[in-house]
């Protein structure tokens, strides 16, 4: 990889930091294209001097806003997505209009590989329009690039997570934690072992054109996780089921901020496991072993555990 040059859309998020560090070990430069680059400052570092460079994009998925981000990329990796839309037409925009563009752009720019983070779940007959939608995009890049690697990671953790870190925002302040899908199974991913599988997928010959799923060592409840980091802050929480119907009522209110703690839509998908299925590859075969959350959740915990700097390790739900 020494030398190419990959453009990496969504690299400033959570996911996108641990690619850039890994792609920048191997020499590779580091396109990202962003819509804000003074907040996407912090990826500089990861590099050498102009090893990063970041591109001003202004968001809009369209053929002619794309096409000069493409100058001179051989790799190119997606990771832009979404969890609620702020417009309506965002999911579809995003996560099925954008990797089709992406993929005509690919294949008419001679990009050598394409690398698509997708989301276990991904699902044309999905409830949640967040997964009939992701299915569409992973479906509408492959029509185009046949050869295209899809991703499809369950929750991910890692010290930036939207997760654990949100959920652990939340027990400072409330003495309740209140949940929807308790009884649905994840199987957590680390975000260093996704961004190995990103760096993986672009340099083996023998993954192009599959679909992996990726998924940590251990499957757990929703209500597990939540008990699990309970535990570690060292915090005693009433976590409390929501019935559907309220919850719905809530989310619909929760719908009009900014970032809504909870959509209609994220009930929905909660009503499927997201775990692998079985049927397809996953982190073994990209030749990486899965990081038990247990190793690494305590050490980013720290912020909110009840006695500061000292997160209790345990051995997990
Ligand atoms: N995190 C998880 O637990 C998880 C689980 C399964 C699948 N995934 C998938 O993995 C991918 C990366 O996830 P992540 O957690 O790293 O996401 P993230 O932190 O939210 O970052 C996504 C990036 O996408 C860009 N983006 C967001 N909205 C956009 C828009 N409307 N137009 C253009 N660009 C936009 C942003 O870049 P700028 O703001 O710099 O423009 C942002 O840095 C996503 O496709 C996600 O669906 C994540």
């Amino acid at each position: 990889m020494r030398g190419a040059v990959v453009t990496l859309f969504g690299g400033s998020g959570f996911i996108g930091r641990h690619v850039v560090k890994r792609l920048a070990a191997r020499g590779a430069v580091v396109r990202v294209p962003t819509r804000r680059p003074d907040h996407a400052l912090h990826l500089k570092p990861l590099g050498d001097v102009g090893q990063i460079v970041l591109q001003e994009y202004s968001g809009e998925v369209s053929e002619q806003a794309l096409a000069p981000l493409f100058e001179g990329t051989q790799l190119l990796v997606n990771l832009v997505g979404i969890l609620f839309e702020r417009r309506p037409g965002d999911f579809q925009r995003i996560h099925a209009e954008l990797p089709r563009l992406l993929g005509v752009l690919a294949r008419t720019r001679g990009v050598e590989r394409v690398v698509h983070v997708s989301a276990l779940g991904a699902d044309p007959a999905s409830p949640a329009l967040y997964a009939r939608t992701k299915a569409e995009g992973e479906a509408r890049l492959r029509e185009l690039v046949p050869q295209a690697v899809v991703l499809r990671p369950s929750v991910v953790f890692g010290p930036e997570d939207q997760f654990f870190n949100r959920f652990a925002f939340m027990s400072q302040l409330a003495p309740v934690l209140p949940i929807v899908g308790g009884k649905t199974r994840f199987q957590p991913v680390y975000v260093g072992d996704v961004a190995d599988a990103v760096a993986a997928a672009l340099s083996q010959e023998e993954a192009q054109g599959r679909l992996f799923e990726l998924g940590g060592p251990r499957i757990y409840t929703f209500e597990q996780l939540l008990r699990y980091m309970l535990e570690v802050l060292g915090r005693r929480r009433l976590v409390v089921e929501l019935p559907e119907g309220l919850a719905r009522f809530m989310a619909r209110f929760f719908e009009w901020l900014p970032n809504p703690p909870l959509t209609r839509d994220q009930i929905a998908l909660l009503k499927r496991d997201n775990v692998v299925s079985g049927d397809h590859p996953g982190l073994a075969e990209l030749g990486i072993a899965p990081t038990p959350l247990e190793t690494v959740v305590p050490t980013y915990l720290v912020p909110y555990a009840r006695q500061r700097g000292r997160p209790r390790t345990v051995d997990g739900a």
